[in-house]
């Protein structure tokens, strides 16, 4: 009686150590780490993006800065271990890529578009229930 309950103890253990060990090595801590660096905070390359309103002049050169942390970004989600952030990622990159163009040939009508492109793919994974879980509303 004390025995098997002394194994049945041992077997869950080392199942909820096999599940944890799983979701460790499955989880895509570089994504989710990019994504708070990328897109939370004032100072962040998603920030300094969306606080080029139209009317203002744009600093074409601050913005260059935002461009290799959203490129690292976009690597990191094409190359997740989970296939639904993946097959996610298309519009995120996307709107990365126009930016870059946008950018390079400072385009400011281009710049807004994309701008608005990379915002709205968000909403590709962040949804309740989504791959991203929902965004908290700021
Ligand atoms: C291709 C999928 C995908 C897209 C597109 C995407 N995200 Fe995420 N995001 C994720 C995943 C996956 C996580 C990690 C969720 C988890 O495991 O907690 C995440 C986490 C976050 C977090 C929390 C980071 C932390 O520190 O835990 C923020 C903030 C965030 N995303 C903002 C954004 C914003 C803003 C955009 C659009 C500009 C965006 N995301 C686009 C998939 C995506």
């Amino acid at each position: 009686m004390k025995r098997g309950l002394l194994i049945t103890a041992a077997i869950l253990v080392s199942a909820a150590i096999v599940a944890a060990g799983v979701f460790v090595a499955r989880h895509d801590w570089a994504v989710e780490e990019l994504m708070g660096e990328v897109h939370e905070g004032p100072a962040s390359p998603f920030a300094r993006l969306t606080a080029q309103t139209p009317a203002a002049a744009v600093e074409w050169s601050k913005l260059e800065l935002i461009l290799p942390p959203l490129d690292e970004m976009c690597r990191a989600l094409l190359s997740a271990n989970d296939a639904t952030i993946r097959e996610s990622s298309a519009g995120y990159v996307d709107a990365v890529g126009h930016l870059r163009r946008a950018i390079t040939e400072r385009d400011q009508p281009a710049l807004q578009a994309a701008s608005q492109s990379l915002q709205k793919s968000c909403a590709d994974c962040h949804f309740a229930g989504g791959v991203g879980g929902d965004l908290p509303t700021r």
